[in-house]
């Protein structure tokens, strides 16, 4: 196996904390360990597509480990495969990397990011992948880098949102992101100290929710509701807000929060107010833990494309850093299993997930 002499790397999909602590691995691993140049492709398989790309050295990637957001910008509605204009610019994609010469490409990015990753490998582009997603639901990781990010603002927002709901004996509800996995909401809400968390593996009952506010209320407690975008009241769909049909993954939600209010408001005698944490979960810079995360997975990635092992994710299963076929994880989600420990410790600590 010769060794790879110049590697390409982007980042697609929506951006989230750590992104550049993989870009910074992956440069460093490769410049000291095999002497390959790294390109950087710039705002994802948009710059495959349209020749948009800069050189990336030691020097390029100096001080962002701990930088929000990527250095190399993303797009998460461009898929070379069905561009907006309807047509198929895989072929343009893949002359430009022949035409920098690339022996590799290592894709940073989350479903859909990883189901083009794997078409491109078919059609003979050697890809690697790193699993990036606040919402920690890709298949086949047990972790994907800037959860723990999210997980610390939702668990700081619920921190700010008790001491206001205390102060007015209000029942504070916090939306956060994860469209079809609850990951955001169960575990920050568990930091949080939150009184019920809403999932979207859980469907609720309206009246299960309001009968907990309703008992607190009466003790004189304030509630502290922690709801996911895509969580759903039984019998109904996800509350979604705009579809944008370039996209791969083209909903996008948002409300249920407020709809939650709009309906729990006439059952109580407390004001409910609701926050919707949206973006300010995936910005910013990434937590100790996902530094330490994304820097194990570029390095990974490294080590893959060195071995000539492509078609792979890296991936952590257990603590080992290990990694996974593209072919398996493009097109699945990761969910919260209904018999996960932590909604066990949820329920054993009284957190109520609005089913009963
Ligand atoms: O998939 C990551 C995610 O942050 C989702 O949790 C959220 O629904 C979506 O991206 C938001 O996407 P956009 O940046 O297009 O608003």
């Amino acid at each position: 196996m010769s060794a790879p002499k110049h590697v390409g790397i982007l980042t697609g999909g929506g951006d989230c904390p750590g992104l550049n602590a993989v870009i910074r691995a992956v440069t460093l691993a490769l410049h000291n360990e095999c002497g390959a140049r790294v390109t950087g492709i710039e705002r994802g398989f948009f710059g495959l597509v349209e020749r948009k790309a800069r050189p990336l050295g030691p020097q390029d990637v100096a001080g962002i480990l701990a930088e929000g957001g990527t250095i190399l910008g993303t797009h998460n509605t461009c898929n070379p495969f069905k561009y907006p204009d309807g047509s198929d610019r895989s072929a343009a994609a893949i002359s430009f990397a022949k035409d920098l010469g690339l022996d590799a490409l290592v894709a940073i990015g989350g479903d859909g990011t990883m189901t083009i990753a794997h078409r491109f490998e078919e059609l003979g582009l050697p890809v690697v992948g790193v699993p990036k997603t606040i919402d920690n639901d890709l298949a086949l990781t047990d972790r994907t880098f800037g959860f723990d990010s999210a997980v610390a603002v939702v668990a700081e927002a619920l921190d700010r949102l008790a001491t206001t709901a205390r102060s007015h004996g209000r029942v504070m509800i916090a939306e956060t992101m994860g469209r079809y996995a609850g990951w955001i909401a169960l575990e920050g809400g568990i930091a949080g100290g939150a009184n019920v968390i809403l999932i979207p593996e859980v469907p609720f009952s309206i009246e299960a929710v309001a009968r907990l506010c309703q008992d607190r209320e009466s003790r004189g407690l304030a509630t502290l509701i922690c709801i996911a975008e895509g969580a759903h009241a039984v019998g109904q769909g996800m509350t979604i807000r705009d579809t944008l049909v370039h996209s791969p993954d083209p909903l996008r939600l948002g409300g249920v929060g407020h709809w939650l209010q709009h309906e729990l408001q006439p059952r109580l005698q407390a004001e409910v107010r609701t926050t919707l944490l949206g973006h300010t979960q995936r910005g910013g810079h990434p937590t100790a833990f996902d530094r330490v995360l994304a820097t194990r997975f570029g390095y990974h990635a490294a080590q893959l494309i060195k071995a000539g092992q492509y078609g792979r994710m890296v991936a952590l299963q257990g603590d080992h850093c290990g990694s996974a076929a593209l072919d398996e994880v493009a097109g699945r989600t990761r969910n919260v299993p209904l018999d996960h420990e932590m909604l066990l410790v949820a329920r054993g600590i009284g957190v109520s997930l609005g089913d009963r």
